[in-house]
């Protein structure tokens, strides 16, 4: 280091500076922790609310409206057959399967209908083809033997279907019309009606007429590949046409019967399939076996299949586990509620610009991490303790039942991994507002996605288990699994660290999972936040040649850019500044605290636009103990050559020394004797003056009874010791007070160089006089870059001042030496009757034949008169001969203020540039 009087702080001394300050700002936003640490509990109380509301419910069987039964046919001993059960609910009855059910209601054995009648298509095969044919026949009635009071014993021997014929065992649903009689042949309009009971009402209903038609195949084989064909909605006439139901008779014969029978399995009813083949199976079987029994024992022999019926059951309660009804997304969602908290924090930290406020006063990068990440970790761990153990002890089973090792490996990786990912996201957004709000979707539509894709998925057993690894790479899926798992082993006895091994257990794959993704992605996060924070990559691996190539780069530019930007008539001080700088170079570059060598900065020009120059070639050298004053009208490149210097930005060309040490490559080092006064102050609302002193002094590597001396010192100078300032926080400070604590903490721990922005903006002349004084105070063995609009401020602290105009220093020198070069005139104001006139205006030529009249208004005038040409006695001795000639009212003569200067420089560059 050029100067050893300060050494730079410790890793471990800057790392326990922010941890004392972090420490002391979430003690004041204790209750926020609070807050968030009391999440589970709410969460475990509303589940645990929830179930026992649901609990009681089900308990308090009394108040739940009891179960009436209706019977809808007595038998002859005046038992009850069939009957449904349900509640009364303002007066309408309501079939309920929790009821318990002593007598069943009798379904009808109907067959389920192709969607596409008619006609209907049966296939049959078997070894005698004449048989098959004959039992084709059979199965279907010749004449409808349709008789309305037999009722349901009729239904059988009709052949009748439905497109939806299997009502609710139980609850007994109203069969669905149209009805369908299948048979030979179809005569037209042959709809007739038969009686149905629709609970407990008997009507007719209609039935239609369908023609059923028989195929003969030559083998099972080609009957497996017709019904294959009917599937994929082509059979051999291309047309869709779907098929009943299809018969192997295998080798029957007179003595023999044997049968094989094909469904279709593929009819749905409500999301069911087992309540269709309950019916279709037996009924498809019972047609065969009359079809057989009319064949071998005449025309009039049957089984008649008259109903199915259920058996009874005893009353049930709902499924009324909360837990379980909300699945795994519910957990998901609450340990996912941490994400959006971690990265407005981060995000928050980058908005407001206090990370890179530390950094500027020696912060590094890793201590910075570390105590980061430390802290989202511990209460990370604080939340999901808090969840595990109000879980377990409100006896919720996910928490409570599985090994509580694998749980907290479990979330302890996953804390870790989603802290990594908030890190990475963090370096995509600028603004809190769009983080959360982004953070937010992101967690519901992770908990959803989570329930209703992945879940299928996990579930899915054909789904290659790669690829389910590959969708567990994004990390709420993998804590998604996670729950998942645990949840599904929860319902048995538990996850144990055998069942690990169990191929069907995903947990070990999502522990891998996220324990490789955490490692990569805090290695991506590190050096993403290298690239944001330095401009270059400098982390292991792809670097070196990156930042190379930039040198290069930005080495060649400026070679033919220099002619169209040199101004070409350069100032005759801006030149000797610049071989000053020259000279400096080769010699030694640690004598000064600042040496610029042909600064620039250019911004690229977006859409078309020309390059935009806001810094050209700037070169000066400060040594210690001078203050340099930056003037310049708005957009001149003040902030830009500042923001350069502090390392905000990295120059486009050209060389910057800060006590020997490069600003491009050992910012790191400047930073630990550097002190910034940003334009707009960088505090934290909750921290109070002295804290934030104690924390930057810190950072300067101040210690001990230093420290606070140092601390309180510096709040002296600044006028911010009393009255119990420094322990206020600074949010309740003015304007005023948040200005003169920056300045404070720009030059505590005797920082080499300090760039102050604007320090006095807003300040009342009592506190600013404080402030200056201060500056001045300090500026002592320290170079300090100010920049100010105020002249006054500029003349009063400053050693020397720059004009800065459009992008390079138009003058250089002390405000004296400025005035008398570019403010060569004095200003002479006379106030006469107006006829008197002509006579002032005599004089003044008397006095100086070159003086110009800049203003005259009812016998005011005002003249500018070069200094060289007149001496101020002369003009007290010409005013007094006047006042004997006439009647002067009033008169001055004032020398040329900085003001003056800078207007005039300014407007002669603008002038240059424009032409
Ligand atoms: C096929 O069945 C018919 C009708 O029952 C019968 O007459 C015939 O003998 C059978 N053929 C053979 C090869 O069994
Ligand atoms: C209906 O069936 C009953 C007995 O099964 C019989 O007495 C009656 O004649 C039949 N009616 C018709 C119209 O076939
Ligand atoms: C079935 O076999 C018979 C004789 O073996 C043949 O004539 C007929 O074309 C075959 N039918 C089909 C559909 O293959
Ligand atoms: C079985 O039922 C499904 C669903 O209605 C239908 O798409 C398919 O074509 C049917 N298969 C046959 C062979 O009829």
């Amino acid at each position: 280091m050029a100067d050893p009087s300060l050494s730079a702080a410790s890793f471990w001394t800057q790392a326990d500076a922010l941890l004392r300050k972090n420490v002391t700002y979430q003690k004041r936003n204790v209750w926020t922790n609070v807050r968030l640490i009391s999440f589970p509990l709410i969460i475990c109380l509303l589940v645990l609310g929830l179930q026992t509301l649901m609990n009681s419910v089900d308990s308090l069987g009394e108040k739940r409206p009891k179960c009436i039964c209706k019977c809808l046919q007595k038998n002859k001993n005046g038992q009850c057959d069939e009957e449904i059960c349900g509640n009364e609910a303002q007066g309408e009855f309501i079939p309920s399967s929790l009821c318990a059910i002593r007598n069943p209601i009798e379904l009808p054995p109907l067959l389920q209908l192709p969607l596409a009648v008619p006609p209907v298509t049966v296939l049959t095969t078997g070894v005698n083809q004449s048989l098959g044919e004959i039992l084709a026949r059979n199965m279907l009635p010749s004449s409808i033997p349709l008789n309305s009071s037999t009722g349901m014993a009729n239904i059988a021997d009709v052949i009748m279907g439905s497109k939806d014929p299997s009502p609710d065992p139980y609850n007994g649903r109203a069969l669905s019309e149209p009805l369908y009689s299948i048979q030979h042949q179809c005569k037209p309009n042959s709809t007739f009606s038969v009686p149905i009971r629709a609970y407990s009402t008997v009507t007719p209903q209609g039935v239609q007429c369908v023609q059923g038609r028989f195929l003969w195949l030559n083998s099972s084989a080609e009957v497996n590949d017709e019904l294959y064909k009917g599937y994929r909605k082509g059979n051999s006439n291309g047309k869709t046409n779907e098929i009943l139901a299809a018969y192997d008779f295998l080798n029957s014969n007179s003595k023999v019967f044997n049968v094989n029978v094909w469904f279709n399995s593929s009819y749905q009813h409500r999301g069911e399939t087992d309540r269709i083949s309950r019916v279709q199976v037996p009924r498809s079987v019972n047609l065969a076996s009359n079809a057989y029994l009319r064949y071998s024992q005449g025309p009039g022999t049957k089984i008649l299949f008259e109903f199915v019926k259920a058996m009874p059951k005893a009353e049930s309660t709902r499924d009324n586990d909360v837990v379980a009804l909300l699945g795994a997304i519910f957990f998901t969602w609450v340990i996912l509620q941490l994400f959006p908290v971690i990265l407005t924090s981060l995000v928050y930290e980058k908005q407001q610009k206090l990370r890179i406020m530390m950094k500027m006063h020696g912060l590094g990068d890793g201590p910075y991490w570390m105590i980061s990440y430390a802290y989202f970790f511990f209460i990370s761990s604080l939340y999901i303790i808090s969840l595990a153990i109000f879980g377990s002890i409100m006896g919720i089973r996910i928490f409570s039942v599985n090994d509580y090792i694998i749980q907290a490996v479990f979330y302890l990786l996953y804390i870790n991994l989603q802290i990594s990912v908030a890190f990475v996201v963090a370096s995509v957004f600028s603004n809190v507002k769009t983080a959360t709000v982004v953070a937010y979707i992101c967690v519901f539509a992770t908990g959803l996605l989570g329930g209703f894709l992945f879940q299928d998925l996990i579930q899915d057993e054909s789904f290659p288990r790669v690829w389910i690894m590959a969708v567990e790479l994004y990390p709420g899926f993998s804590l998604y699994r996670g729950i998942y798992e645990l949840g599904q082993n929860a319902n048995a006895n538990g996850m144990r660290w055998k069942d690990l091994t169990d191929s069907t257990n995903g947990m070990k794959e999502v522990l891998m999972v996220m324990l490789l993704e955490w490692l990569g992605i805090l290695f991506i996060a590190y050096c993403k936040d290298q690239v944001v924070s330095s401009g270059s990559w400098n982390c292991p691996f792809f670097l070196t040649q990156k930042s190379e190539k930039k040198d290069i780069s930005s080495i060649r530019k400026p070679s033919f850019q220099k002619q169209d930007v040199l101004v070409p008539m350069e100032k005759h001080d801006v030149a000797q500044e610049r071989e000053k700088v020259d000279q400096l170079l080769l010699e030694s570059r640690t004598s000064q605290a600042v040496i610029c060598s042909d600064l620039r900065k250019v911004y690229p020009g977006k859409d078309g636009n020309p390059d935009k120059f806001a810094v050209r070639g700037l070169s000066i050298a400060l040594p210690r103990g001078e203050c340099f004053g930056m003037l310049g009208p708005n957009g001149a490149g003040k902030s830009s050559f500042i923001s350069m210097m502090i390392g905000l930005t990295k120059p486009t060309s050209g060389k910057a020394y800060v006590h020997g040490l490069d600003i491009q490559t050992q910012m790191d080092k400047i930073y630990t004797s550097m002190g910034v006064c940003p334009q707009h102050d960088l505090l934290w609302e909750t921290l109070t003056g002295r804290e934030h002193l104690l924390f930057y002094g810190r950072l300067k590597n101040l210690k001990g009874s230093a420290l606070t001396e140092a601390v309180e010192e510096s709040l002296k100078s600044v006028d911010l010791f009393n009255g119990g300032v420094p322990d206020k926080q600074a949010g309740t400070y003015s304007g005023g007070m948040k200005r003169r604590l920056s300045v404070a903490i720009s030059l505590i721990g005797d920082p080499k160089v300090v760039y102050m922005d604007e320090p006095s903006t807003g300040l009342d002349p009592a506190s600013r006089k404080y402030l200056w004084n201060a500056v001045k105070h300090a500026k002592q063995d320290r170079a300090i870059i100010l920049t100010t609009h105020s002249m006054e401020e500029a003349e009063i602290l400053c050693d020397r001042l720059g004009i800065f105009v459009d992008g390079s220093l138009q003058c250089i020198a002390n405000a004296k030496e400025l005035k008398t070069r570019y403010g060569g005139s004095f200003v002479f104001t006379m106030t006469t009757s107006k006829i008197h006139e002509k006579d002032v205006e005599n004089l003044v030529r008397r006095l100086s034949p070159n003086a110009a009249q800049v203003y005259q208004l009812s016998g005011t005038q005002k003249f500018e008169i070069p200094k060289h040409e007149v001496r101020i006695a002369d003009v007290f001795r010409e005013v007094e001969h006047a006042k004997s000639q006439f009647d002067v009212h009033a008169w001055g003569i004032v020398d040329t203020t900085l003001e003056d200067v800078f207007i005039n420089v300014a407007r002669k560059a603008q002038a240059t540039s424009l032409s």
